[in-house]
């Protein structure tokens, strides 16, 4: 999605700005700008396609000036071209960029149109820019004109502001889009993540919903939505262990799939110890909360609903409790009925996925017990207004295709599953077993971490293929899901997954020679179910791609490609076969050549719904 970078300096600003622009890439995004005052007047630069391109006309025209904003651009109104690129200029000394969707635009345009405003974009944004002019007119303070208009807009929104008659001053806005403060030394920025700005600073203030903020060289001042100036809240970074940059990998997405032994563990640390669930997750007030949970009731979008999904297995097996797992999107905008202590459990990667957010807020509103948001990215939205959060430890991602950050939720997941059932009266005995397992995963990832270029020959079969489909049972199915998913954001083959018993109740008919069908097969009390609808698949001439471990009995044959796991607990066969599942779907997308780490189409963080 869209990113905003935007700097008040005493030194030059467009390094600093086009950095952040660079860093922000693997949020996905379509065109590149910048506008910096240059001590007399506004300059603007804007690129169709990458930040490189944004970079090489820099080179050309370097844009001098220590007051700047730059942004990358995920096209929502008007195509993804330069015209419609960020920032968008009202005459030539104000200029703005914008995240986010501005609903009540059109009334504006029209309004202003008629008082003689032009506009050269076909984005809701210019309407901003212009409407700030007017306001202009009449309150000759920059930041109180900028509030006055703030209070205007519907939507959902990040805005940066500057204008030349105006130096001294850099003006942010936060309302549905994340927006943060770099707090310098006689220098600030904005950023839509600290990601944005951690060569400059690693000091930050979190905007609130609502916040508007005024920043200068030595000053900051934020308020919230009804007007009050509040106590600046800075608090430092602390920087992961992982680094943000591709080491020897040749893409982040690989990158991330070698590292999640590492961060698998790195999420059970502190949370397990001598065989046991740590008794105090989120402390001991915590722990009678918990035990007066009911029912849970989880919520995600994407790759994060699919960790949703295989842990509403692992709940009703555990505790005995009632778990539903809905999409967010689904969630926010339908009656629902919240049962009586219901444990509100929200998933997310980055924390500021629009649709996840709003149905948070919603389920406050319709009496969750407590919410609970498993999130990768401390400081979040979704973490600063979940009442718990249990973090996982996965380090930056930077793919846009969630691999690390899925495992890591699965280890929270199965953490919290653990923690809840043992409130329930699971055995020593068998918490002792479940923690031992988790902890041999690990060991187990990297076997499979071996098997690569054994993966890397099987992709070889996909990269001619137009469909595919990914059968699986029980926790296994969702992990199809994920497979399914990750195969077709990537390399843009058509990919369908199926719990395998529905099969002959449709998808059966799409099955031929032409049609690859993916099997995750662990050696458990279903294979033998499983084992029937592979049959069913033979039968009509379709490629199996199995994967088994030893126990399953499923040898290399005609059409049947088999690649053997590492066995492992059947409580945990659904975090170790999504990873030859992922190394599946990364080969497939390199052999057709596609960008991996920024898939056609696609944003890291979806901040708009
Ligand atoms: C797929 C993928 C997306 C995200 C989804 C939710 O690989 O990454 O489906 O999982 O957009 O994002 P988060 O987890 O940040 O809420």
């Amino acid at each position: 999605m869209c990113g905003i970078v935007g700097a008040i300096a005493k030194r030059s600003v467009s390094a600093i700005l086009l950095e952040g622009q660079h860093r922000l890439e693997y949020r996905g995004y379509d065109s590149a700008g910048m506008a910096i005052f240059d001590g007399e007047n506004l300059n603007r630069l804007r690129r169709a396609g990458k930040v490189q391109q944004l970079d090489d006309a820099l080179k050309a025209t370097p844009l001098p000036g220590s007051l700047g904003i730059a942004h990358t651009r995920w096209a929502t109104h008007g195509q993804p071209n330069e015209r419609n690129a960020h920032p968008h200029l009202s005459g030539e000394r104000l200029a703005v960029v914008h995240n986010g969707i501005i609903e009540n635009y059109a009334g504006f345009k029209a309004e202003l149109q008629r008082k003689g405003y032009t506009f050269t974009s076909d984005t809701d944004t210019e309407v901003i820019a212009h409407l700030l002019s007017e306001e202009l007119k009449t309150e000759p303070e920059f930041y109180t004109a900028f509030r006055q208009v703030i209070a205007k807009l519907e939507g959902a929104f990040a805005l940066g502001v500057i204008h030349a008659d105006f130096p001294d001053q850099l003006l942010c806005a936060r309302k549905g889009s994340p927006l943060v403060i770099g707090v310098g030394i006689g220098e600030n920025f904005i950023g839509s993540d600290p990601m944005a700005l951690l060569q400059v600073t690693d000091r930050f203030i979190y905007l609130n919903e609502g916040d508007t903020a005024c920043i200068s060289l030595n000053e900051i001042r934020v308020h919230n939505s009804e007007g009050s100036l509040q106590a600046l809240d800075i608090k430092r970074y602390e920087h992961g262990t992982q680094s943000a940059d591709k080491g020897q990998y040749k893409h982040y997405m690989l990158k991330e799939i070698f590292e999640q032994p590492g961060v698998f563990q790195a999420t059970l640390a502190g949370r397990l110890e001598q065989g046991r669930v740590n008794d105090a997750l989120f402390g001991e007030q915590e722990s009678q909360l918990m035990r007066d949970v009911k029912a849970v009731q989880i919520i995600a979008c994407g790759t994060s609903s699919h960790a949703g999904m295989v842990a509403r297995y692992w709940i009703e097996e555990l505790t005995g409790l009632p778990c539903q797992v809905e999409i967010a999107s689904e969630y926010r905008y339908r009656t629902t009925v919240t049962l009586p202590g219901t444990l509100f459990i929200t998933l997310s990667q980055s924390g500021e996925t629009a649709d996840t957010l709003a149905a948070l807020r919603v389920a406050k509103e319709r009496g969750a017990l407590a919410t609970l948001a498993i999130c990768n990215v401390p400081g979040s939205s979704l973490v600063r207004e979940s009442d718990l959060c249990l973090m996982t430890q996965a380090g930056p991602e930077i793919g846009v295709a969630s691999t690390k950050a899925f495992t890591t939720q699965l280890a929270a997941l199965m953490i919290l599953t653990l923690s809840l059932a043992k409130q329930r009266g699971l055995s020593a005995e068998k918490e002792a077993e479940l923690v031992a397992a988790l902890y041999s995963l690990p060991a187990k990832m990297e076997e499979v971490l071996t098997l690569s270029s054994r993966i890397e020959a099987l992709a070889t079969h996909f990269a001619d293929k137009q469909h595919s489909l990914f059968l699986g049972r029980g926790a296994l199915y969702p992990i199809a899901m994920e497979g399914a998913l990750k195969l077709k954001e990537i390399s843009y083959i058509h990919a369908e997954a199926y719990p395998a018993g529905e099969l002959k109740h449709g998808p059966l008919a799409l099955v031929d020679s032409d049609m690859p069908v993916v099997t995750v097969a662990p050696g458990n009390e279903l294979l033998e179910k499983l084992k029937s609808n592979m049959q069913e698949v033979r039968a009509r001439g379709g490629e199996l791609y199995v994967f088994a471990d030893v126990e399953a009995g499923i040898d290399e044959q005609e059409g049947y490609h088999v690649l053997s796991l590492p066995k492992v607990h059947p409580m945990m066969e659904a975090i170790l076969y999504t990873v030859p599942l992922q190394l599946l779907s990364y080969y497939v997308a390199v052999i057709r050549g596609t960008d991996v780490d920024q898939p056609r189409n696609l944003a890291k963080s979806v901040t708009v719904e």
